[in-house]
């Protein structure tokens, strides 16, 4: 129930200002609007996008799942007075990636040549917003043949209708002339709704010739086309994923090696600035604000590496960041800073900068659940210079097997030459003469993301970008590979649809 006015959506956030992005229309004299406009909004996993609604700020990776999102409305001027209920409800826009698979024969096509049959080929139109037709697909020429069979092919639905189901489409017939003179033979018209009902009584079209209509009282057609089969093609997204329920187990990885400096001391990559975060926590944070979009119990296991810990001095390069091994779990991203600053009291930072132990600390949980419905993301912070190439190495190409992806954010100012070679952007990592199966490592250096004016949010924006725009295609590459499909969309909400007039 709206009852403040006129409800308008009304803005979309781009880097610092407002931008308005889209405006309802107006429905008069009700409480109960039911808004039908629709808006197109680019999304991007790797970003915060943020909408704002009046007053209330949205998250796009928190509505992009399929559901509706509830939100109330209050009065600005009268503290705690409701002003009603507003739902979004957001898609996919998923047929823009399906591919439309095709047969087609003919029977009966009029004879265009002199000396023997025709060389029937077809050509496939869509028709433009501004009733212009554009080429979208040519079929090969059979030779000599008034009963042609041509060749399955595979059309992006984008292409033969722009995701338009309802579209005209046009499809012409020619009989091939070597000399590029083709003779048309006829045409006809369909639509992407009406092929897709498969082999049937409506999918046999006869070719007419407009002309040769006109001028012979006898005419009945030129021919007829038929359909003998279609099928649709889709490629999953990461959304459908999500959609389907697969969860994002995020765990974040520190370093506690003693190349960082005395946390006590301004110069330490650890220090704990009452007022400003270090690289380590904002390195946290930017990622970690993204990713817990898709984890939806926002419980993330947080681990340390390179320390000696208490009581006894153990070095231990997989420990947890809240002293407990039973349940590591720190609650939110303001969980895990909180869990790291307690930790860098208690424990001595140490070496060597190990990375294998993490690595296979994740991936012994990654392997317990390879049917899609969990993905792994290991977010490693460190400050470098690694000890261990060799087993990181063999520790990354069994990961690649896994559902499982790697982060790894550099800070400070050390050479990160080993890093670039784990991430398997231009040669793919392999060990002991085997071949990571897939690129599963992102590296990046966070000082190539700092802003020179100290603009942090920029800097953690930029970070997040760049860090996290793999994880998608790495996610569907294991998917695909495993032949995983998503699981059906679970319903939106129940409340989401009910109107009370
Ligand atoms: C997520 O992964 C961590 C290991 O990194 C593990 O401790 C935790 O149990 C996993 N969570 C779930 C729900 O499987």
């Amino acid at each position: 129930v709206v009852s403040c006015g006129q409800p308008a959506v009304s803005a979309f956030l781009s880097s610092r200002t407002w931008e308005t992005f889209g405006r309802t229309e107006v429905i008069d004299n009700t409480l109960n609007p039911d808004f039908v406009r629709k808006y197109i909004m680019d999304y991007f996993f790797e970003e915060k996008q943020n909408l704002r609604l009046g007053k209330v700020f949205l998250k796009c990776g928190l509505f992009s799942p399929g559901a509706d999102v509830l939100f109330s409305l209050h009065h600005s001027g009268i503290p705690g007075k409701k002003c009603g209920t507003i739902i979004l409800t957001a898609e996919e826009l998923s047929n823009c990636r399906d591919s439309a698979m095709m047969q087609f024969c003919a029977n009966k096509l009029d004879k265009k040549d002199f000396f023997g049959k025709s060389d029937p080929f077809m050509v496939f139109f869509r028709s433009n917003e501004d009733g212009t037709f554009t080429i979208c697909h040519k079929t090969e020429v059979v030779k000599n043949t008034l009963n042609p069979v041509w060749k399955e092919f595979a059309i992006p639905v984008r292409a033969l209708c722009n995701g338009d189901f309802d579209r005209t489409i046009k499809v012409e017939v020619y009989d091939w002339d070597r000399d590029g003179s083709h003779d048309f033979i006829g045409d006809f018209t369909t639509s992407y709704r009406e092929l897709a009902r498969g082999q049937s009584q409506f999918n046999v079209y006869e070719v007419i010739n407009t002309k040769k209509k006109m001028k012979k009282k006898k005419y009945v057609n030129s021919g007829t086309v038929t359909l003998l089969s279609f099928s649709v093609e889709s490629e999953f997204t990461f959304l459908d994923y999500i959609k389907g329920g697969t969860q994002i187990n995020f765990t974040v990885a520190i370093d506690f090696t003693a190349s960082n400096g005395n946390p006590s001391q301004s110069t330490s990559l650890h220090y704990m600035n009452p007022y400003q975060m270090n690289a380590y926590a904002m390195a946290l944070k930017a990622v970690g604000e993204i990713i817990q979009d898709y984890d939806s119990d926002k419980m993330f296991p947080a681990l340390g590496f390179g320390a000696k810990l208490p009581p006894d001095g153990r070095v231990s390069h997989e420990f947890p960041l809240n002293g407990n091994i039973e349940n590591p779990y720190c609650n939110g991203i303001e969980g895990i800073l909180e869990a790291y600053h307690q930790s860098l009291k208690t424990v001595q930072l140490y070496g060597p900068t190990n990375f294998a132990p993490i690595i296979n600390h994740v991936a012994r949980y990654a392997a317990a659940v390879q049917d899609g419905s969990q993905y792994f993301v290991l977010l490693i912070i460190t400050d470098g210079v690694i000890s261990d190439m060799a087993q990181t190495k063999e520790a990354i190409v069994n990961a690649a097997k896994l559902p499982m992806s790697i982060i790894i954010v550099g800070v400070g100012q050390a050479e990160f030459d080993a890093m670039v070679e784990l991430d398997g952007d231009d040669i793919r990592v392999s060990s002991r003469g085997k071949l990571a199966e897939r690129d599963i490592v992102q590296f990046v250096p966070f000082r190539d993301y700092m802003d020179r004016t100290g603009n942090h949010v920029l800097s953690m924006a930029r970070l997040a970008k760049d860090v996290l725009a793999e994880i998608p295609d790495q996610f569907i590459s294991y998917m695909k590979s495993r032949g995983i499909k998503p699981n059906p969309a679970k319903s939106p909400t129940p409340q989401g649809k009910q109107h009370k007039e």
